[in-house]
């Protein structure tokens, strides 16, 4: 007689614990697991009432919610006292069933503890085009989140943007599909590493599914229009990628597209993810998105029918907030839920707590703890990020690096700010952030003194900071002027972030103001930018010596920056976005159809960027020869690329060979260039390395007028470098 199986037992594997659990479970209990809930009201931040019914839930009440196993898991929890507080509760239940904490743990640990390691934002991983440093930064992150009893990284957003007045710019890897699929990917991969069972992985979160990034006026939410090809051409792509990569859960997006919202879409999360993609893991809802069903789409008139769409469309878990559980159990009741919904929602939950070992290891371990957050390779590995991300965008009469300054001046509102930890980051102990002042002070050479005159924050620079500023500035050889943005989450005036959107691409406030009084003074300002999303302005460039890109480079962006400025580390980051001439040229962006400028004029403007994707300079110089490809390809045969790349400077740097695909002629237009390729290499000054890529098949197919995937024969032009060395293939039928 086979002895009970348990699924207690972890010598099963997670598929038959699964199965042995979800047979004991009553309905109640497997809608339980489909409920999340707010960690920190308990905390008495009132900041996570639910704006629909001003719901907010008191320890007490959560304490009763979970003992009734009610609760599958939770999120914006403050830290790993509270973390163990809830699977103490969660213990003395019937089945033990350990609660699934989530955060938002985007570029580190930011959210939920009072100190971590915060690196780059993901925008700044994406200019350095470096897929193993992603990855890299996702698996520190994994390793913070359990050292404090954190299991899901709500992670990677692989939104593309069109739009960056959209305030989320910042937290997503740009313009590129190809790029936004493959750094998306890494993280994935670092996050859950191969199947997320070691006790350092956290699950992954592919967000949020699709085009939030090109909203039809901009704000956060609002309704997408995009036609089938554009969607399946240039926005879905990334998610597949990411799901190919095994991500096992993911967030459907805010808003709507083409009529119909996102959490309600069952072509989207059922047909497309689960059938098209193979997708195997859970979909987890966006706040208050199934209410705003409801309460804003208007596809749902009451909140029953929101949750009962949502969970037939393939929503599986209710990010937060009450009335769910009710609704759902009656629905099932009812026979309007199909009670098989709930046990495939239930069983991808369970497992993945399975999975993750949360039955064996539920809790935090205090020594693990100081152990692992903030350890020393993070944050070296913090550092590397903000190196590899900077990008230099101009460097008049070569002013950088700065050699015979005998002064500067450091000022401008994002100088001497935590700003450049970006968003999903609260405030730091400042012992722990090196701002672009702290930086510049540290690295300045002997001799060399660091002025500075503090003049934010952003949105209330006074004159008398202006006038003390230029003062300032008439006494110094050069001026370093940190403006731009602040997403940070906490920052009372953040001027972009999630839900926090611009009218403009100028920098915020008087920040231009500021810059015009201080090019009165006569010295070289080398403009410092920080954000999320590109700055646009024909004058700051025009009237910028220098002007360095730095994004958000986290925790030690300061000291990246400063190396730049005194020649200690050569720039090698590129934009992964295109930076507009002005707000009215977008939208604009590198893989655009042949049609797009063939009348490009506009009147009183150019109709260039001011800056193009995948540009950015060196402190060397670089060149590309013998990009080498066969004249001729079998369709469905991969295709070998190489290109010889030198360092043809006299100091070491690092390079991003971008390697692009046009099909010059085709059935339907296709985008007059493509990213397919990118590689760093590092180089010593005369140094030559050949270059190799291979590009799968699926690189030369289209969507055809049926929209079938397919490739047609024909003419393919490669080119790779700033100077755009091309060649090109002719790709044939097998027996042409
Ligand atoms: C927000 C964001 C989403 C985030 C979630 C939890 O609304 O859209 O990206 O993961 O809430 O904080």
């Amino acid at each position: 007689m086979q002895a009970q199986q348990s699924y207690l037992d972890p010598e099963l594997p997670a598929a038959r614990r699964t199965e042995l659990l979800l047979k004991e479970m009553t309905l109640e209990e497997k809608v339980g697991q489909m409920c999340q809930y707010v960690g920190e009201v308990s905390q008495g931040r009132a900041s996570n009432v639910d704006e629909v019914a001003g719901y907010s839930l008191l320890l007490g009440e959560k304490v009763e919610l979970i003992r009734s196993g009610r609760v599958g898991s939770f999120l914006k929890v403050p830290g790993a006292l509270e973390a163990n507080y809830l699977q103490q509760q969660a213990e003395q239940t019937r089945l033990k069933i350990p609660i699934l904490i989530g955060t938002d743990a985007i570029h580190g640990h930011g959210m939920d503890l009072g100190s971590s390691t915060i690196f780059p934002s993901p925008i700044s991983l994406a200019a350095s085009f470096d897929v193993g440093l992603a990855q890299r930064v996702a698996e520190a992150t994994a390793r913070e989140m359990r050292a404090t009893g954190f299991h899901w990284s709500f992670s990677p957003n692989v939104d593309v943007v069109r739009d960056p007045r959209w305030g989320r710019t910042g937290e997503t890897f740009g313009e590129d599909p190809f790029l936004a699929g493959e750094l998306g990917a890494a993280m994935v991969v670092g996050y859950q590493g191969r199947d997320f069972s070691a006790p350092t992985n956290v699950l992954a979160c592919t967000k949020h599914l699709v085009a939030g990034g090109v909203p039809d006026n901009v704000f956060n939410g609002s309704a997408a229009e995009l036609s089938e090809r554009t969607l399946r051409e240039f926005f879905l792509p990334p998610f597949e990628r990411t799901v190919q990569a095994g991500v096992y859960t993911l967030m459907p997006a805010h808003n709507e597209v083409n009529g119909v919202p996102c959490h309600a879409d069952e072509r989207l999360l059922q047909h497309e993810l689960r059938q098209q993609w193979g997708f195997q893991g859970f979909v987890i809802s966006d706040w208050l998105d199934i209410e705003r069903l409801h309460s804003v789409h208007h596809v749902a008139e009451t909140r029953r029918d929101a949750d009962r769409l949502a969970v037939v469309a393939g929503v599986d878990m209710h990010m937060h907030g009450g009335q769910f559980f009710e609704n759902v159990v009656s629905q099932v009741r009812e026979g309007t839920i199909p009670e098989a919904r709930i046990d495939e929602a239930a069983s991808k939950i369970l497992f993945a707590k399975f999975q993750l070992g949360l039955f064996e290891r539920r809790y935090a371990d205090e020594a693990e703890i100081a152990k692992t957050v903030l350890a020393p390779p993070h944050r070296e590995l913090a550092l590397e990020g903000a190196r590899k991300s900077l990008v230099l965008l101009k460097n008049e009469k070569n002013l950088l690096p700065l050699t015979g300054v005998k002064s500067v001046l450091v000022t401008g509102p994002d100088a001497d700010d935590q700003s450049l930890l970006g968003d999903w980051a609260r405030t730091q102990p400042d012992g722990n952030v090196t701002t672009i002042l702290a930086g510049t002070r540290a690295l300045a050479p002997s001799g060399v003194s660091v002025e500075h005159v503090p003049t934010g924050p952003i949105a209330a620079i006074s004159d008398e900071q202006i006038a003390a500023a230029v003062a300032a500035a008439r006494k110094v050889d050069v001026v370093v002027l940190a403006i731009g943005e602040n997403s940070l989450r906490d920052n009372p005036v953040r001027t972009s972030g999630e839900n926090v959107d611009r009218a403009t691409l100028e920098p915020p406030g008087r920040q231009l103001e500021l810059m015009r009084a201080l090019a009165g003074a006569g010295k070289p300002i080398v403009v410092v930018l920080v954000n999320g999303a590109p700055i646009a302005s024909e004058w700051m460039v025009e009237h910028a010596a220098a002007l360095i890109e730095a994004w958000e480079p986290g925790m030690h962006g300061g000291t990246a920056v400063a190396e730049v400025l005194f020649g200690r580390y050569n720039p090698s980051g590129k934009l992964p976005m295109t930076v507009p001439r002005s707000t009215g040229h977008i939208k604009i962006f590198y893989n655009y159809r042949p049609s797009a400028y063939h009348r490009g004029k506009f009147r009183y403007s150019e109709s260039a960027p001011l800056f193009e994707f995948g540009h950015g300079l060196s402190f060397t110089t670089f060149t590309y020869r013998d990009l080498r490809v066969p004249e001729q390809l079998t369709i469905g045969t991969p295709l070998q690329v190489e290109v010889e790349v030198e360092n043809t400077g006299d100091r070491a740097g690092d390079e991003v060979v971008l390697l692009y695909l046009q099909d010059v002629y085709a059935s339907v237009t296709r985008p007059v260039k493509e990213l397919k390729g990118f590689q760093r290499v590092s180089l010593e000054p005369h140094q030559k390395q050949v270059v190799r890529f291979e590009l799968p098949p699926e690189a030369f197919t289209l969507l055809d007028r049926d929209m079938k995937r397919t490739t047609e024969p024909g003419e393919f032009r490669l080119s790779v470098g700033a100077r755009a060395l091309e060649r090109s293939v002719w790709l044939k039928r097998a027996g042409d």
